[in-house]
């Protein structure tokens, strides 16, 4: 299969050098794309700014900075793949304007005003066809178990991965993740704590459940 994966953190620029950030590590992203290179698949991995490497005759890297050239690309690259896995912890809101100037310290408040970004896996959602795939990733501070459904829903996803911030060792920066998989069919799996490339294999073992491999 050829397969689409995001990775990492988004920057939404505010000037020259700031920008709004967080502390996704692009791991648990980059952990997929190894299982699927290994497993024999082809991977187009969308990553935002990330400190990792990853070599192999059988990936297609493509290096972006914010969520609106994340968007564009997975725009241009998804109708070609199998199916898309949305790892990346994406900005849900980006300045309005850039400064083209360092911002001054001044002794009033400074009040950046955001807009939206695009839902990524929404937008590659309305444009899925039938065959394709898509897995994605949720985290959750309250109420974990029905923002993870509605977000399946809304986002056309076939399931869902849920980390949970309250889990020790998981997350952001970790080796390992402990993650509960939630799917259209109402099926709920619960993965003890793993290392990030054995849930990247529980991952792929899932998709092969719904592209029959
Ligand atoms: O809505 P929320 O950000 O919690 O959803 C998380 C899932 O949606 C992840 O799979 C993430 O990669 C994806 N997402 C996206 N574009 C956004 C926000 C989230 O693709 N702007």
């Amino acid at each position: 299969m050829k397969i689409l994966i995001t990775a990492g953190p988004t920057y939404e620029r505010i000037d020259p050098v700031r920008f709004i950030g967080n502390y996704s590590s692009g791991k648990m992203g980059f952990a997929i794309a190894e299982a699927c290179l290994n497993a024999g698949h082809e991977v187009v991995l969308i990553a935002g700014p990330v400190q990792l490497t990853l070599t192999h005759p059988n990936l297609t890297r493509i290096d972006v900075e914010n969520s609106q050239q994340m968007y564009d690309q997975v725009m241009t690259h998804f109708p070609k793949c199998d199916g898309a896995i949305f790892c990346a912890a994406v900005a849900d809101f980006t300045p309005e304007t850039v400064a083209d100037k360092k911002i001054k310290r001044e002794n009033d408040d400074l009040i950046i005003r955001l807009k939206p970004t695009h839902d990524i896996a929404a937008a590659a959602g309305n444009i899925k066809k039938e065959k394709q795939f898509m897995v994605g990733f949720a985290l959750e501070t309250d109420q974990e178990e029905q923002h993870a459904l509605d977000k399946m829903r809304r986002k056309r996803l076939d399931f869902i991965v849920l980390n949970s911030l309250k889990d020790k060792d998981a997350c952001f920066g970790y080796d390992t993740n402990k993650v509960t998989i939630y799917k259209t069919t109402g099926e709920k799996i619960s993965f003890p704590l793993k290392t990030k490339r054995e849930v990247a294999n529980d991952i792929l073992n899932e998709i092969y459940k719904i592209t029959n491999q």
